[in-house]
């Protein structure tokens, strides 16, 4: 069994807490795109772990842990995450975690580019925007992986005796051709190279083919829990590009950057924060720059996990949510943080856009027409008082369940779970088969 958790938005909706409950009856948790610029939070009896590239599953100490081959692989946070969990105690990490052989591999220089070239759009561009990145060196990444020349894990931890000399020489070839795209940056490559001959040793318990792993897995008939980083309107393809991650963060990123088959997925959990956030650049048709916006941010505590950015806010976009739907495939949904909107009179949705006075079919490719596009709103009554305590959704005030009942009928899909709070426990859920 494949079960799948994406996000649904732009990121940030409460994944981590979604796979954190329903690990317990999974053997394996599996990431399959990004790498440390997702941020996924979740809070275990009174304690907040804050997962970036490690899957969220570490947290269960019956669930073995998968880093895929779409997965780009930041080696020093790999082991600075490691450390900083066994630091609060899951001593038995180490065991349980896997990493792909063919995995791609984040040097700093991708770090040092990823910031250089933001500077630069920032300063060049016609428009002055640069994309508002992570700087964890994701896109170059995908930039050399896509290019043919980047370096995988298998490269790193080959013993032939040849490898580590070729490994040597690809990497000088990329410091090489980035010092004459960016001018000649001063970069330690030497000291950078030592730790990799460090890293070798270190990291080789970690490696495994995934295709075998996973394949065994799935013939064992052990579950397997995909867990979505950064979401569809990030999605290289689908997103609103340029302002979008660099590879595929939805459906289509699970089967290669896994190497399941689609036939293997059953179900597809797609996570719905209640309102909208966006960190970073880039349009956001229901933002709320006014009281709204702020009151969003300060009550759902909207800051980035990663980069600690205050996440911008907005009402819920149910084209977006309706376009994410249609490449996705949701089966069911997890609606987040429906408590933060406890003291809101009214709640207004986001149902449709139109350009001239023009209904737009569905979510528009180009961000000329979209940054022209109005928001027809559907404004719901809200039901100004505290859910955080209900314990069984049918105890949720009517007008909450209104509100949930709405998304459901636009969308199509069922919701199966409903956050209440950030802790494990404040979740409600409803049998949907
Ligand atoms: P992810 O990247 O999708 O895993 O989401 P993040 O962890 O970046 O952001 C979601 C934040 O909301 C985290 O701080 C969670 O602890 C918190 N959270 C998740 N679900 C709920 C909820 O239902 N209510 C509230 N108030 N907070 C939640
Ligand atoms: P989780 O998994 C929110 C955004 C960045 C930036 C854009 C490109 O926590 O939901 P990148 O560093 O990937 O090249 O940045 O994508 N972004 C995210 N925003 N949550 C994430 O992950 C994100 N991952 C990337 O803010 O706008
Ligand atoms: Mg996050």
């Amino acid at each position: 069994m494949v079960n799948v958790v994406l996000g649904s938005q732009w990121g940030d909706e409460g994944k981590g807490k979604l796979v954190d409950l329903l690990v317990g009856k999974y053997d394996i948790v599996a990431r399959s795109a990004g790498g440390n610029n997702a941020g996924h939070t979740i809070v275990v009896k009174g304690v907040k772990y804050d997962f970036h590239m490690l899957p969220s599953g570490l947290v269960n100490p019956n669930c073995q842990n998968l880093i895929g081959n779409g997965v780009v692989m930041h080696i020093p946070s790999f082991f600075q995450e490691l450390e900083q969990l066994e630091a609060k105690g899951l001593s038995d990490a180490r065991s349980r975690l896997f990493v792909s052989s063919r995995a791609h591999l984040v040097f700093d220089f991708h770090q040092r580019t990823d910031k250089l070239r933001e500077a630069e759009l920032s300063g060049h561009s016609k428009d002055g925007k640069n994309i508002g990145t992570t700087g964890k060196g994701i896109g170059p990444t995908y930039a050399t992986k896509a290019s043919r020349s980047g370096l995988r894990v298998h490269h790193l931890v080959n013993d032939e005796p040849e490898a580590w000399d070729e490994f040597v020489a690809k990497y000088k070839r990329l410091v090489e051709t980035r010092q004459q795209r960016y001018g000649p940056f001063e970069y330690d490559s030497e000291g950078e190279l030592q730790r990799f001959k460090q890293y070798r040793e270190e990291l080789r318990p970690f490696v495994v083919d995934s295709v075998v792993f996973l394949n065994d897995a799935m013939r064992a008939n052990k579950k397997i829990l995909v867990e979505g980083a950064n979401a569809l309107m990030l999605d290289i393809d689908f997103g609103t590009y340029p302002f979008v991650t660099s590879s595929n963060t939805g459906i289509g990123g699970v089967c290669t950057g896994l190497g399941l088959p689609p036939k293997a997925i059953d179900e597809i959990y797609g996570v719905v924060k209640a309102y909208t956030t966006r960190v970073g650049e880039g349009p956001f048709p229901t933002e709320q720059l006014n009281e709204f916006g702020e009151k969003l941010q300060d009550i759902g505590a909207e800051y980035g996990v990663t980069t600690g950015r205050k996440r911008r806010c907005g009402w819920l976009d149910l084209v977006v949510l309706k376009y994410s739907t249609l490449i996705n495939g949701y089966t069911s949904l997890n609606i987040t943080k429906l408590d933060v909107l406890d003291s809101f009179k009214d709640i207004q949705v986001g149902v449709s856009y139109s350009l001239r006075g023009k209904k737009l079919a569905l979510f528009p490719e180009d961000l000329i027409t979209l940054g022209k596009v109005d928001v027809e709103y559907v404004t719901l009554p809200g039901w100004e008082q505290d859910i955080t305590k209900i314990t069984e959704y049918n105890d949720l005030p009517e007008n909450a369940q209104k509100y949930l009942k709405f998304i459901e009928d636009f969308v199509g899909v069922p919701i199966e779970w409903v956050g209440t709070g950030p802790a494990r426990e404040s979740m409600l859920y409803k049998q949907v088969k």
